[in-house]
């Protein structure tokens, strides 16, 4: 049996690389992870890392979207199943998200079409809750919270990346892959320490920047109304859905829970308050809109009733236990 994971170097994929050396049957599979090292120096660690780790592991260096590939072709033809990660989440608007994004799941979708998916069982892929952002001021008429059924014209999303996100969601579920056993997750922004962890985004970056005495500036408003999701509870799904569930297969997901979408201010509070009491740290923080800095303002309460009826996966993490993980790994307490 073979996983294949596209970029498995980043913060998901190294994640799911850690859930797997636990798992007591995938460890065994053969793993392979592609991934075009977009963050360079963050790589070699985990390659070096996995190898030890995993006994049947392999990572190959190159662009999943580069139709014609051999390697990739022979890989997505022998794989059992496939997890695609890849991404540029450091960068939210650059014309390198059509390539990575909407070019990748094309030689993907392609691939799985033309060379027959006989052996394939699963294939996910991960859209992002960030396709809600225009919801709220551009389609005013849709009430929150936002179930799967809510499609914003790509024309009039926030960013490039949700706009590459809407159009790679529409390549799944055209004529072309009917019949192919994917699941899409429009998943929440993930907190949470990892081997590979990410800190510019939100929650870690706020706990990494108190944990290092820095202040930091929080993209919006206090009012903005955001949904997350922890790291571990990301991979674990992931790993769920692999062998189980084929009612998913054809689905798009929205993927997080209602206590895990809260008011910015509301949250942030009460991080600051666990950072207080806890761990003697100050945190100094602002929100961007507030200190009159230009900011996007993404604000979207999400219905997650499909994903909690069809799937029944507990999320086991909360953001207290979530920061004080990564808060005692930082400062070296673990
Ligand atoms: N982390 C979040 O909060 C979040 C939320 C919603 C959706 N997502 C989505 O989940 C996926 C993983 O997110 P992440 O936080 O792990 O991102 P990340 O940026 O940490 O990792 C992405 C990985 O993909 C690799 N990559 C990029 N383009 C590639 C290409 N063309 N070929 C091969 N590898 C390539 C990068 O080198 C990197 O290792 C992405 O699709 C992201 O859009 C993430």
């Amino acid at each position: 049996m073979q996983i294949l994971i596209i970029g498995g170097f980043g913060y998901i994929g190294s994640q799911l690389l850690e859930s797997l050396a636990a798992h007591e049957t995938y460890r065994n599979y053969d793993i392979v992870v592609v991934d075009n090292w977009s963050y360079g120096r963050g790589m070699a660690p985990l390659q070096a890392l996995f190898e030890s780790r995993l006994p049947h592991f392999r990572s190959f260096c190159l662009d999943f979207s580069e139709p014609g590939d051999d390697t990739f072709r022979d890989l997505v033809r022998t794989s059992d199943f496939i997890i695609n990660v890849a991404s540029l989440t450091q960068v939210p608007s650059t014309n390198l998200h059509e390539k990575y994004i909407i070019d990748g799941v094309r030689t993907l979708t392609g691939l799985l079409t033309a060379e027959g998916s006989g052996r394939l069982r699963k294939v996910i892929d991960i859209s992002s809750t960030s396709i809600y952002g225009p919801v709220r001021t551009r389609m005013p008429e849709v009430a929150p919270p936002y179930s799967e059924q809510v499609y914003p014209d790509p024309a009039i999303a926030l960013h490039n990346y949700a706009a590459s996100k809407l159009i790679a969601e529409k390549i799944w579920q055209s004529e072309h892959c009917r019949g192919l056993p994917f699941t899409v997750f429009r998943l929440s922004t993930v907190f949470g320490y990892a081997v590979g962890m990410r800190y510019n985004q939100f929650v870690n970056q706020f706990l990494v920047d108190a944990a290092a005495g820095r202040r930091t500036v929080l993209p919006g408003s206090p009012d903005n109304i955001r949904p997350f999701v922890h790291i571990r509870d990301t991979a674990e799904l992931m790993l769920h859905l692999l062998d189980h569930k084929p009612e998913t297969n054809g689905e798009i997901l929205n993927i997080g829970a209602a206590r895990l979408n809260p008011r910015l201010g509301d949250l942030f509070e009460r991080l600051a308050a666990l950072l207080r009491n806890e761990f003697g740290l100050k945190p100094d923080y602002g929100f961007a809109a507030e200190l009159g800095l230009p900011t996007l303002e993404e604000s979207y309460q999400v219905d997650f009733t499909k994903f909690e009826t069809l799937v029944k996966f507990p999320l086991r993490h909360d953001f207290e236990s979530g920061a004080r993980e990564l808060v005692t790994r930082v400062l070296g307490r673990a």
